[in-house]
């Protein structure tokens, strides 16, 4: 790799953020400097970086003098606040809250899928959902020899996806249950120990819940496909790491599942986990703290000629998160744009 830089990690203490600095130090990433940002409450807080410990800071506008990348993995309201000021800075952002995805200068990149998109960049890059990343993953390569006609999509998406906070709410609640003890929400609107909720952000007026919603724009807007025909049902679901999904595709031609599961095993970013004789698919037991999207459970769909389905797990904090972060930067890098 080419020049080192100083690098900013804002919300450096949350689930992301310390994924963020594992990943860096573990891929080598060209670091100068880093500053750890993170809210007043974790002011002077100490991180372990490799072997060194490095001081966290509390997050203001004058943090990113001198920074050449910035990584947001905050809130959406620091993202909101503060990536102007980043950005005004001289350093390049790359966000992780869905606060600037939509927007059309902004580009929203998963590397192995619109790379190309960077070339765009104006100083902020978006990370897309955790949900629907490993999905455009999966999707990519078929439809690159198979354009998709349609795609319906269900998740079952972990407590992680949603911070620290809900880490520790699904812990007590369990514990709780199990002793007998009432249950009292206070992240998710009811118990998620136990249950399901088929409700992740908030409802719109066309039915469909933000999340939900997110899949659907951000899918199109990856794919450079703004017509593309796609559903979504998002459910939280008693899981510490790892979203999954069941995926409903139809194409434009038949295809075997076995043609499928060919072009998934070439394609970077996916591992093939699909021997049903030995239980073998992917699970988010296993996808944790792994890089790869694994797909499995490939089949045709009985109910449409040109229809498959195959299932989708991967690690939230990973490649639904830190890592699409980073990989990001890397591209950045590569192509000479930071
Ligand atoms: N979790 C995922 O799977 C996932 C996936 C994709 C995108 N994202 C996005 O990544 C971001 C972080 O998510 P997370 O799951 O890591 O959340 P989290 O565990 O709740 O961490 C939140 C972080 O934000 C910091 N923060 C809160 N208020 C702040 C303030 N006023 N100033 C500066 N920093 C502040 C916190 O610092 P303190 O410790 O000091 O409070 C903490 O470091 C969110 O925008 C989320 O939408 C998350």
């Amino acid at each position: 790799m080419s020049r080192e830089l100083s690098v900013a990690i804002v919300g450096a203490t949350g689930l992301v953020g310390r994924e963020l600095v594992r990943l860096l130090f573990q891929r080598h990433f060209p670091i100068k400097a880093l500053r750890l940002l993170a809210s007043s409450r974790s002011q002077g807080k100490k991180l372990l970086v490799g072997e060194q410990e490095i001081e966290v800071q509390e997050t203001s506008n004058n943090s990113f003098a001198g920074a050449d990348i910035a990584f947001f993995g905050a809130t959406p309201e620091i993202s909101r606040n503060l990536v102007p000021a980043a950005v005004k800075a001289g350093a390049v952002v790359i966000d992780d809250s869905p606060v600037w995805r939509m927007e059309p200068d902004v580009p929203l990149v998963v590397p192995e899928v619109n790379g190309d998109d960077l070339e765009q960049h104006r100083g902020v890059v978006a990370i897309p959902n955790s949900s629907t990343t490993p999905v455009v993953l999966a999707l990519w390569p078929i439809h690159q020899v198979n354009p998709i006609k349609r795609v319906i999509v269900d998740t079952y998406q972990a407590v992680s996806a949603t911070g620290a906070r809900a880490v520790a709410e699904l812990t007590e609640q369990a514990r709780a249950v199990l002793d007998g003890k009432n249950v009292m929400p206070h992240v998710y609107p009811h118990q998620i120990a136990f249950n399901l909720l088929p409700e992740i952000d908030v409802f719109l007026d066309n039915g469909y819940t933000k999340e939900e919603w997110k899949m659907v724009q951000e899918t199109r807007k990856i794919m450079h496909e703004p017509e593309l025909a796609i559903s979504a049902t998002c459910v939280r679901v008693p899981v510490f790491v790892a979203n999954s999904a069941a995926v409903h595709v139809e194409l434009s031609h038949s295809m075997s599942a076995d043609e499928i599961r060919n072009l998934l095993r070439e394609a970077p970013g996916i591992t093939v986990q699909d021997e049903p004789s030995i239980s073998l698919y992917p699970q988010p037991w296993t996808a944790a703290a792994r890089d790869s999207t694994f797909v499995g459970r490939i089949r045709q769909d009985v109910s449409h000629p040109n229809g498959f389905a195959m299932w989708v797990v991967s690690d939230n904090l990973r490649k639904g998160a830190a890592l699409n972060s980073i990989q990001i930067g890397e591209d950045l890098i590569a192509r000479n744009l930071i």
